[in-house]
């Protein structure tokens, strides 16, 4: 076998071609290989029950002439036929031995994930993506460490990932906020803190336009100003773009998250005039009270709720910079697929852009990319209602990194007082951030979730906590044993034997089809729920079997459990954009 290999990967096509020598591929065999319920094996292969149905065979019998074309099978797995003709193949102690001794690096670990069929694929996340002039607060949480997650997935897995961050950087808010730019200006608080300073701005901007219609049409002119590129007005768009991804990307460095690409609205700008052509010209976009607009006859409701892709006034909207943003990434980036990581209340919004998409790109016999919304959840207070400060705001995501990295100080401090300050500092930072972060990747990320600070800071339980305290335990126990080399200590290890072992071993060759179906259903939680089992798993072996034992053998082979333990931990965090620590 090669150093790294994707073990489904190699059952399946073993059983193709016996399913071949049988004469049963040309009659559409599929083998169904799937990993297996602990009690029965490692993998399964499900599919001889529905072939043997529609052939009218019977499955007991073709199980068992599969099971004699795979001998080559023979020296890995013990193989079995279950039930009415199930195939099971269950590793053997010194198959996992080999398995673990190859997997030796987050290179091989990558190697071994490798089935799920992104590798040289262009795909782009569209996350984060908030508007500019604002704080980023609670609710823009969620997109940019769903997203950044599943970036750093689709990479491991081969793919080629533009991170795009598509800020709302143009709209209708500038008029107020320019107009108000120009006679409320406090340049000292701009200088302290520019997004507090905008956001005062603004609601000034807001409140006078509301009490003074001189005022909203001064704002409408300052707009209008801005749009016919006016120099004055796009020196202070830009001052304020500027000042928002400045304060944006302290929160992202927070969080560990690059972005290729910062292509937000209003680059979008002179790209929109072709959309309107394109839409008219195909005959799917019409002018309807002065917008130009889509229905969809095809649909429920969208026969009735038009999607508006230039309104009344002449301006683009969300929607035309939308499908502007489409034929980019198609034309430019070549991208095999686009991911929206945004809010589940906006897939009325993504329907209807697809399906406009989609009719487009028909009509104008282009190939369109797989688009789709990466919908998630709302942060939840224990009230059960979406998260909020006492009176009533918005919760500023800096505010809360900095609660949550306070909060992991203490516990740090509480574990290690004796620590030296700056040390206990670095840690609270992972632990926090890591904490909040983690707590929002565990759950399934369509479901709305309870914002907890005791249950994510927990250490126990499926915590970052937790999971880091495991990482940090493995590096104590090397640390202490005073191994430096791990390879040169694993040599001579024996075939796993406890029960403890053998758990273990199975649990760390099952980390390539958890990434697979995290990736596969583009939901890290099922990362999370594995890395979770595999600490637990370490946990009983630990507590079981001694690691440091005179025999040299048994002592090989527990180490390289410990430090391929540690290697999937570690990888696992990182794919999930958390950052592994070495002490704790
Ligand atoms: N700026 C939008 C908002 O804050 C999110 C943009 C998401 N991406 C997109 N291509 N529509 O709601």
């Amino acid at each position: 076998m090669a150093v790294s290999f994707n073990l489904a990967d190699i059952i399946e096509s073993v059983l193709r071609s016996a399913a071949a020598k049988l004469n049963l591929a040309d009659r559409g065999f599929q083998p169904e290989v799937r990993v297996a319920e602990p009690m029965h094996g490692d993998f399964q292969a499900n599919g001889v029950l529905a072939y043997a149905k529609r052939e009218r065979l019977n499955p007991r019998a073709l199980a068992q002439q599969l099971v004699a074309q795979i001998d080559e099978l023979n020296p890995y797995f013990d193989i079995s036929i279950a039930g009415p003709g199930f195939i099971n193949f269950k590793l053997k102690p010194a198959a996992l031995l080999t398995w673990l001794q190859d997997h030796d690096s987050e290179e091989h670990m990558r190697a071994s994930a490798a089935s799920s069929g992104y590798a040289g694929q262009t795909w782009i996340v569209d996350y984060s993506s908030p508007n500019t002039a604002k704080q980023m607060h609670v609710g823009h949480l969620r997109s940019a460490v769903i997203g950044e997650a599943i970036g750093r997935m689709l990479g491991f897995c081969g793919a080629r990932v533009v991170r795009d961050n598509h800020v709302g950087d143009w709209g209708t808010q500038f008029g107020k906020l320019i107009w108000a730019y120009k006679h409320h200006l406090d340049s000292a608080a701009l200088a302290r803190d520019p997004l507090e300073e905008f956001e005062r701005l603004y609601k000034i901007g807001n409140q006078a336009a509301e009490s003074d219609p001189a005022v909203l049409e001064a704002a409408r002119q300052e707009l209008v100003q801005l749009q016919a590129g006016e120099p004055a007005n796009l020196a202070i768009w830009r001052a304020i773009n500027a000042a928002s991804l400045a304060a944006f990307q302290q929160i992202y460095d927070q969080l560990g998250i690059h972005f290729d690409e910062i292509l937000g609205e209003s680059f979008y700008n002179d790209k929109v005039e072709r959309i309107y052509r394109e839409l008219t010209g195909c005959g799917l976009a019409e002018e309807s009270q002065g917008a130009l607009v889509v229905f969809h006859p095809d649909h429920a409701r969208f026969k009735s709720q038009p999607f508006i892709i230039r309104k009344s006034d002449g301006a683009a909207n969300y929607a035309s910079t939308d499908l502007a943003t489409i034929l980019y990434r198609t034309e430019h980036f070549a991208a095999r697929g686009v991911l929206y990581v945004v809010d589940k209340r906006q897939s009325d919004h993504f329907d209807q852009l697809f399906l406009t998409a989609k009719k487009w790109f028909e009509k104008t016999s282009r190939h369109l990319p797989s688009l789709e919304h990466i919908d998630f959840g709302t942060v939840l207070g224990e009230n059960n209602k979406p998260l909020k400060t006492r009176s009533g705001d918005n919760i500023r995501l800096k505010e809360l990194l900095g609660e949550a990295i306070a909060r992991a100080f203490q516990l740090v401090t509480e574990k290690s007082p004796d620590m030296p300050e700056t040390e206990r500092r670095a840690i609270a930072q992972v632990i926090g951030v890591g904490a909040v972060q983690y707590a929002d990747l565990s759950q399934n990320r369509s479901s709305d979730y309870v914002f907890s600070w005791d249950k994510m800071l927990s250490l126990d339980g499926n915590t970052a906590p937790y999971l880091l305290y495991a990482v940090a335990r493995v590096h104590s126990i090397f640390r202490r044993a005073g191994i430096n080399d791990v390879t040169a200590s694993t040599v001579g290890a024996t075939p796993f034997e406890t029960r403890t072992e053998l758990d273990l071993a199975r649990k760390l060759v099952g980390f390539a089809a958890a990434l697979n179906l995290a990736v596969a259903q583009l939901r890290p939680h099922y990362l999370c729920t594995y890395l979770y089992e595999l600490a637990g798993q370490f946990s009983t072996f630990y507590n079981a079997d001694k690691v440091l034992v005179d025999d040299p053998a048994v002592r090989a082979r527990r180490v390289l459990l410990c430090a391929r333990t540690l290697l999937v931990l570690e990888t696992g965090l990182r794919l999930l954009g958390l950052q592994p620590l070495k002490k704790m």
